[in-house]
């Protein structure tokens, strides 16, 4: 028996079923490329999390065994595998969060936008699956460029009718942790004790930290300025060249994830006063899609904080990343219409 038989317990016992069906109180959650270096780590870190009833991995390749091997671990959470496009609408039928790091990631000299032609379609036949089986889930995208994405899942969730802009959220999160971490190491704090607002978008100058709104309240030099925004602006660089043609970030990117879902699952579950960064359908500034900080709740993206004051260093970033970002956001959307 294997756990891809959802409707049996082993033996095909009669109580074994009520498990087997993910009986238990919690959220339905669903991986799409889970069997991806992003995939492997965070269906690991989501079989962990308390809130999951029932974890669903779907990819192209890979998933049988992937599935096989996290099904072991003995936690609460019912893991079913699903292989190749004929058993995507399986995969995601019934979920309440459908999580996308399905695409290819960046070689060293790639930028997120040089992922364009192929992650596109994936994501586009990805989000036409959901509009399809579980037009209600919410979605966190992971897929790059996040700045193209996030507009492409939209437009065509807007062509089926289902689109809910309070539930297609990108995932800058890993920008938020760099963030976090690269701050925490200049004040010599914990960095759990760091909170750094990340705005703008998820690619080089549209990565926008606000250091001026660090809590716990501190201030900068000019050079530590210059220092932390290229390093947070160009964390992924970073890895991608410390990996050396084998990819980009993949654990701290499935820590990111699994922290963001966490918080929407919260959110949906009715916990008050969770605020994450993502980017969103936003109007925090003229253009319709924006990362900023917002509050999560049981429909998902219940307030978009505004971005509060910014000081003359932030403000000329902002325009700069605006200026990208209406290209990225553009170039998104014609995709689907052309
Ligand atoms: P990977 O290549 O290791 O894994 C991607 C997985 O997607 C593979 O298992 C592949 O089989 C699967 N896949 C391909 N086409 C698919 C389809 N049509 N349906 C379902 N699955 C499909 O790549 P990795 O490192 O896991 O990165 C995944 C994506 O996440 C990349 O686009 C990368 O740029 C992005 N990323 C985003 C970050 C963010 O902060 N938002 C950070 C790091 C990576």
């Amino acid at each position: 028996p294997s756990s891809n038989s959802p409707t049996e317990g082993p033996l095909g016992l009669e109580r074994g079923i009520c498990r087997a069906k993910g009986g238990s109180a919690g959220f339905k959650v669903a991986i799409l490329g889970a069997a991806g270096g992003i995939g492997q780590p965070l269906a690991m870190l989501m079989k962990m999390n308390p809130l999951v009833s029932v974890l669903h991995l779907y990819d192209v390749v890979n998933t049988p065994g992937v599935t096989a091997d996290i099904s072991h671990m003995d936690t609460g959470a019912v893991v079913r595998g699903f292989l190749g496009q004929q058993q995507l609408e399986g995969a995601l039928t019934g979920m309440d969060l459908v999580i996308i790091p399905a695409g290819v990631p960046r070689k060293p000299g790639m930028t997120r936008d040089d992922l364009f032609n192929i992650n596109a379609g994936i994501v586009k036949t990805l989000c036409e699956g959901i509009a399809k089986c579980c037009p209600k889930a919410i979605v966190n995208l992971i897929s790059n460029p996040v700045n193209s994405t996030v507009p492409i899942a939209a437009e065509v969730f807007k062509r089926a009718g289902t689109f809910d802009p309070k539930r297609l959220l990108g995932v800058t999160m890993l920008d938020v942790v760099r963030a976090n971490t690269f701050v925490a190491e200049v004040l010599g704090l914990d960095p759990r004790e760091v909170d750094v607002p990340v705005v703008g978008g998820h690619a080089g100058v549209t990565i926008l930290p606000l250091l001026s709104q660090v809590k716990p309240p501190c201030s900068f030099t000019q050079k530590e300025i210059d220092y932390l925004t290229d390093r947070i602006q160009n964390g992924g660089t970073e890895v991608v060249e410390a990996k050396a043609g084998a990819g980009s970030a993949t654990l701290s990117m499935a820590y990111a994830a699994v922290k963001f879902a966490d918080a929407c699952l919260r959110g949906l579950r009715g916990d008050a006063g969770i605020v994450e960064c993502s980017y969103v359908a936003s109007h925090v500034t003229e253009l319709p899609f924006f990362a900023s900080k917002v509050r999560l709740g049981r429909t998902g993206v219940e307030e978009i904080h505004a971005l509060g004051p910014l000081n003359e260093y932030e403000r000329v970033g902002l325009e700069k990343a605006k200026k990208e970002l209406a290209a990225s956001i553009q170039k998104g959307v014609s995709f689907v219409n052309k």
